[in-house]
């Protein structure tokens, strides 16, 4: 048997069914037209980094949350096949799982949500985080702001686990200050913390990871990713790879990347991480949605 020597990882996040269609264009009001396909495949952000984490080799836990009806079942199935831990995914009675529909025409995307189950409202217990996160090298939180992971961030910082967490659009204010890593993209960066990616530098990330010496990562697009260490801040060029079909997890897919790198050479060697992540992260938009083929 072979048995993974690359670092453990748990991932907490959303996890959900996606329906992707292509179309030629988006329809105008009243219009029918016809999709040129239709993809079903598992989505959400954590699911999308634990589908990456896994392909690189990595023993991946995810911590998440289905329903109890068929979507639910198959999602477990297909996460199972991708040889993701999904025993502690909680399933919830009665509940279906959550979806998203994204209509994709070029460069043209439009997503509709339904959560049916809101991850905010659905806790584990402390000695069954401390349990699973003792088994693991490292923790990622894949933006789901709540009271579990803020317990995550506090019980992986206090047994000596690293942490990256991605803010998707949230300020995880209770949970950055524990972040080795930190993921955001360019709009975010502006939004949450009001400082452009040129500006960004050693010296201000104290004021996004308070009281640790962790680093920050921000992508911007198909244009750059600049990463700020306690020590050096570094900016690299996204290589055009071929032709985009679907951004769905492109950011998602970018911290697998980058993690797996970082966690398995040396963790000063942020500018291969990056590397690595770009690399993974163009393998994602050149296919149908976020998972790893
Ligand atoms: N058009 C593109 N061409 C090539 N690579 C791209 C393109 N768009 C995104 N990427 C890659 O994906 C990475 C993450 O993209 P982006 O900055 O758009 O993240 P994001 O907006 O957080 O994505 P998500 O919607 O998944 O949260 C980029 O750093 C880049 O490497
Ligand atoms: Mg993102």
């Amino acid at each position: 048997m072979c048995v993974s020597t690359k670092p453990k990882v748990l991932v907490f996040g959303s996890i959900s069914v996606d329906n992707i269609w292509e179309l030629s264009r988006i329809p105008r009001d009243h219009e029918k037209i016809d999709a040129k396909a239709m993809y079903t495949v598992v989505g959400g952000s954590g699911a999308n980094t634990a589908s990456w984490l896994s392909n690189f080799g990595h023993d991946v836990t995810l911590i998440g949350a289905v329903g109890d009806d068929v979507d639910s079942k198959w999602i477990i199935s297909e996460l199972e096949s991708q040889k993701i831990k999904a025993k502690s995914i909680k399933r919830i009675k009665g509940k279906t799982a959550n979806h998203a529909i994204s209509l994709i025409s070029g460069s043209t995307k439009r997503i509709i949500r339904q959560r049916n189950i809101d991850m905010k409202n659905i806790s584990w217990g402390i000695s069954e985080l401390k349990t699973l996160i003792n088994k693991v090298d490292h923790v990622h939180i894949s933006s789901i702001e709540s009271k579990t992971s803020e317990d995550i961030s506090n019980i992986a910082r206090s047994l000596n686990k690293s942490i990256s967490i991605e803010l998707n659009g949230h300020k995880m204010s209770a949970q950055r200050k524990n972040a080795d890593v930190l993921f955001c993209n360019s709009i975010e960066l502006k939004t949450i913390f009001n400082i452009s990616i040129s500006k960004l530098s050693s010296a201000g990330l104290a004021k996004m990871i308070p009281g640790f010496n962790g680093n920050l990562v921000v992508t911007n697009g198909a244009n750059s990713v600049v990463a700020v260490t306690p020590h050096f801040k570094i900016t690299e060029k996204v290589k055009k790879w071929g032709k985009i079909k679907d951004r769905t997890g492109a950011g998602d897919s970018f911290d697998a990347g980058f993690l797996s790198s970082w966690l398995t050479n040396s963790p000063e060697n942020v500018s291969k991480a990056i590397k690595v992540g770009m690399a993974t992260s163009a393998s994602c938009v050149m296919n149908f949605g976020g998972q790893a083929k």
